[in-house]
């Protein structure tokens, strides 16, 4: 397939092109300065120009706490980004996969969320992300939404490459244990992605909104603590800081983030033979790529 890829810059964007650069996929990756989806005009332009079948939007405003002082750049990303990609896609019957996020709920839950589950998201991030997601299914018939959660990777900015950090420059810190997720590798995201155009390449469409993440649900505190005992076992770390639970009371932050965001990925495997991703394999992967810690 001839395949767009938007926020190409991305942790998501960059490990899409890794993924899809060993398959039969034509790809057109595209960063911000070269596409700009909040403006409606440059998106009609490129999707016009280049007829792509299928659009990935991997770009995304994901400051969670900026975006409560930025809410109309956030929604100008999350949400007239996609509804103009939405837009561009329907004019060229092209399939649009859209990524969303597990913060469009509001954690009130005890078991993992399906995509029936009702959404009521707590922040300006969550929110816009929720209004792209209605975006997109009003405006494109041809469409995939994946929500996912903790993304991490070897690239850009995530919370794996903040605790190596701050080990670093630390002896001890506090992180938060009373919030519970599933860490996500984007490069098992990309994985799954590909799968999806696999099956969409066979004519066999499965339109829809799907949930994916990795497989363990942990809170911040445990995925500190994991990512400390391999880094040291890889020999990356001289001395692991003392890791210490702290609540979120004991943490504010602008944005209210939801105390449970486990996401089922069943209706992604059962539709597209994708199962979540064994994230404590991926964060070793991961581990290996960056340069050594000491
Ligand atoms: N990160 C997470 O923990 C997480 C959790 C749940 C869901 N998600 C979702 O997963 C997707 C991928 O996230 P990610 O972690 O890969 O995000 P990321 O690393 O922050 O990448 C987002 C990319 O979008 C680009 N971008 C921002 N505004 C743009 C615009 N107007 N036009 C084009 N590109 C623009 C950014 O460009 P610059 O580099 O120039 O800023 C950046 O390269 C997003 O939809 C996100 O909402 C992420």
């Amino acid at each position: 397939m001839k395949l767009l890829i938007t926020g190409a810059n991305g942790q998501l964007g960059r490990c899409l092109q890794d993924v899809l650069a060993d398959t039969e996929h034509e790809v057109i990756a595209l960063d911000r300065s070269s596409l700009d989806i909040g403006d409606a005009k440059a998106v009609k332009q490129i999707i016009d120009q280049h007829q792509p079948q299928a659009i990935i939007n991997a770009a995304a405003y994901t400051a969670v706490d900026k975006a409560e002082s930025e809410p109309e750049l956030a929604a100008r990303i999350n949400t007239t980004g996609p509804e103009n990609l939405a837009k561009a896609a329907e004019r060229h019957s092209a399939l649009l996969i859209h990524i969303s996020t597990d913060y469009v709920f509001d954690g009130s839950k005890t078991t993992p969320y399906t995509e029936d589950d009702v959404t009521n998201p707590q922040g300006v991030y969550g929110q816009t992300k929720l209004d792209g997601e209605k975006a997109v299914q009003q405006h494109c018939s041809r469409h995939v939404i994946l929500r996912t959660a903790w993304v991490f990777s070897e690239y850009g900015n995530n919370f794996v490459k903040t605790m190596l950090r701050l080990g670093k420059e630390r002896d001890e810190l506090g992180v938060v244990a009373d919030q519970v997720g599933c860490p996500t590798y984007a490069g098992a995201i990309a994985g799954a992605l590909a799968s999806v155009l696999r099956v969409f390449s066979e004519n066999r469409a499965r339109y829809g909104v799907y949930h994916y993440s990795g497989d363990n649900a942990v809170s911040w505190y445990e995925f500190a603590r994991c990512i400390f005992d391999a880094a040291k076992s890889r020999g990356e770390l001289l001395k692991q800081p003392q890791v210490n639970r702290i609540t979120t009371k004991d943490y504010p932050t602008p944005a209210t983030r939801p105390a449970y965001s486990v996401l089922s990925s069943d209706k992604l495997n059962t539709r597209f033979g994708v199962r979540a991703d064994d994230w404590h394999i991926s964060l070793e992967a991961v581990l290996s790529r960056l340069p050594h810690q000491e």
